[in-house]
């Protein structure tokens, strides 16, 4: 049966979501709060997983192991790594991977988790070509991208910082747990998507946009998750 678990890291990531399910039953695991109900007519589990890759990583986890969700998608906001992705415009993962990772002096690439033989987590082309046509379909103001996320324990507020990881992993946006998803989900075989909106540009303005862009940027990746819920 479809079931589909929702990860947003902070309340202002799923409040949004929490408030239009009809809620069945709420169950509390690992300090997180898990509603199970139906969204848009569609079983679903929401739950506010808490800041950072660990706190993401556990939640996915309890989703597949307690709650046998079917997808997992992970909605919030991030930073832009490219100059033509602005704030307020949304990017779907095709794939993602840790930035904070490095084992090169065994050998492994950088950002690659030693004996995973991979060193990014690929998203479920199904989901991330939906997302992107819903988006489309009922955002057509919003521009949507779709490409690698990257994720790492930091907060990405520094232009030096930010060209580094551009120049090692290509991606187009930065946060804080959507690699962390990806790798529990891949691990546990269960189909997957990042959507993300962009509150900043991850460089020495990101202090200041942030805390001005964030709730209308997790807004915007909150209403496409909702769209998306009955054509999955
Ligand atoms: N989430 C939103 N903006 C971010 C940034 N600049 N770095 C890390 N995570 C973010």
């Amino acid at each position: 049966m479809k079931k589909i678990g929702i990860i947003g890291a902070m309340e202002l990531e799923v409040e949004a979501l929490k408030g239009k399910m009809s809620v069945r039953r709420t169950e509390e695991k690992a300090s997180m709060k898990f509603l199970e109900g139906t969204l848009n007519g569609t079983e679903a589990v929401i739950v506010q997983s808490g800041i950072g890759k660990v706190n993401a990583a556990v939640c996915a986890q309890i989703l597949c192991d307690t709650f046998q969700v079917s997808h997992i998608i992970n909605t919030g906001v991030a930073g832009s790594l490219k100059n033509e992705i602005n704030i307020g415009d949304i990017v779907v993962s095709s794939d993602a991977l840790h930035h904070d990772v490095d084992v090169r002096v065994f050998g492994y690439p950088l950002g690659e988790v030693p004996q995973m033989g991979r060193l990014a987590f690929p998203a479920d082309k199904h989901l991330a070509e939906l997302a992107a046509s819903v988006c489309r379909r009922v955002n057509p103001d919003i521009k949507v991208y779709e490409g690698r996320i990257v994720s790492g324990d930091q907060f990405v507020s520094d232009r030096q910082v930010k060209d580094s990881i551009i120049k090692n992993f290509q991606g187009f946006c930065v946060e804080m747990e959507g690699a962390s998803i990806a790798h529990a989900a891949y691990l546990n075989h269960v189909p997957f998507v990042i959507i993300r909106a962009i509150s900043d540009k991850a460089d020495d303005s990101a202090e200041m946009d942030y805390p001005t862009f964030e709730r209308a940027a997790a807004a915007h990746s909150a209403a496409l998750v909702e769209h998306m819920l009955p054509e999955i």
